[in-house]
């Protein structure tokens, strides 16, 4: 590997070579602070915009929520390294995350942090030379059904083959602008810490939130004329042992007519399951999918 890392601070100790946050940013966390009915809730979103600021959560960042939130260091650095989402080391650029849980690792993320890895010279969580891009993987993104998922900035890019995210990284690094697979231009990581501490770029309704993929479901659902029982009509379900709570409430209860319950619940699912599968049928396979979005998005 060629890239060099710097070490990560000490959460609270402060960086010596770092100077005080800017006196807006200052400004802002009070702002932030004040948002919420009991301030220390601004903690995430503050140490969000630290890291627009700053790169990274730096210990002088830390300090200044701790100023502003009337915390200690120990408080405000023991969030900032529990969640993945705050960084102990420089950012590059462009955040490049690939999922390589379950679903997505089997579909091919593996191949793609690999292939990732070899192509930018890095190891995970590790930045290019030029600064331009810092790649790790990550974990589910609740997008499995556009597996495998890679994300930019936390856009995401669906269904990408190691071929389609080569050639989305070197676009980032030669400055073209990039569009995510739903449509969301794709903005620099500073700027997307910035929009997620609570500082909008109006430019949240670009793309679309779900598609196909998502809403087949809902689509076949509603086709059919399905319908999820109101919270009332769950719990009498439930009561009268015909709900979905039934099969939960006693396995040793195998008289009366639970054996026929069985039998029905499975007849139904076995039924979902071939309508679901006839639905399928009528969308494109999403590998092949994958390739075109990959080639035409990426
Ligand atoms: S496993 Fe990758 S998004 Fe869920």
């Amino acid at each position: 590997m060629t890239s060099v890392q710097p070490q990560p601070s000490a959460p609270g100790s402060g960086d010596a070579a770092l100077p005080p946050l800017p006196e807006q940013t200052m400004a802002e966390l009070v702002e932030l602070a004040a948002r919420y009915p009991q301030p220390r809730s601004a903690l995430l979103p503050m140490l969000h915009l630290v890291q627009s600021v700053e790169g990274y959560v730096t210990g002088a960042g830390i300090e200044a929520c701790a100023e502003v939130l009337g915390l200690s260091t120990a408080d405000v650095a023991g969030v900032a390294t529990f969640y993945t989402m705050y960084k102990r080391r420089p950012v590059g650029d462009y955040h490049v995350g690939v999922c390589t849980n379950t679903l997505c690792a089997v579909m091919g993320g593996d191949a793609i942090f690999e292939r990732l890895k070899d192509h930018l010279d890095v190891g995970n969580d590790e930045t290019t030379e030029d600064g331009r891009i810092t790649l790790e993987h990550v974990e589910c993104n609740a997008a499995c059904d556009y597996a495998p998922v890679v994300m930019v900035n936390w856009e995401f890019f669906d269904q990408q083959t190691p071929d389609s995210a080569v050639g989305l990284v070197d676009r980032l690094r030669s400055g073209e602008e990039v569009a995510a697979t739903r449509g969301a231009r794709v903005c620099t990581w500073r700027e997307a810490e910035r929009v997620l501490a609570g500082f909008p770029d109006d430019r949240a309704d670009e793309g679309v939130g779900a598609g196909e993929p998502t809403l087949l479901g809902l689509r076949i659902a509603r086709d059919r004329g399905w319908t999820a029982p109101t919270p009332e009509q769950a719990a009498e379900l439930d009561s009268s042992g015909t709900g979905p709570g039934e099969g939960r409430a006693d396995p040793s209860d195998s008289g009366g007519t639970a054996p026929y319950r069985r039998a029905d619940q499975e007849t139904r699912v076995q039924e979902s399951a071939a309508e679901t599968r006839d639905a399928s049928d009528r969308t494109p396979p999403s590998h092949e999918g994958a390739t075109a979005a990959g080639e035409e998005d990426a």
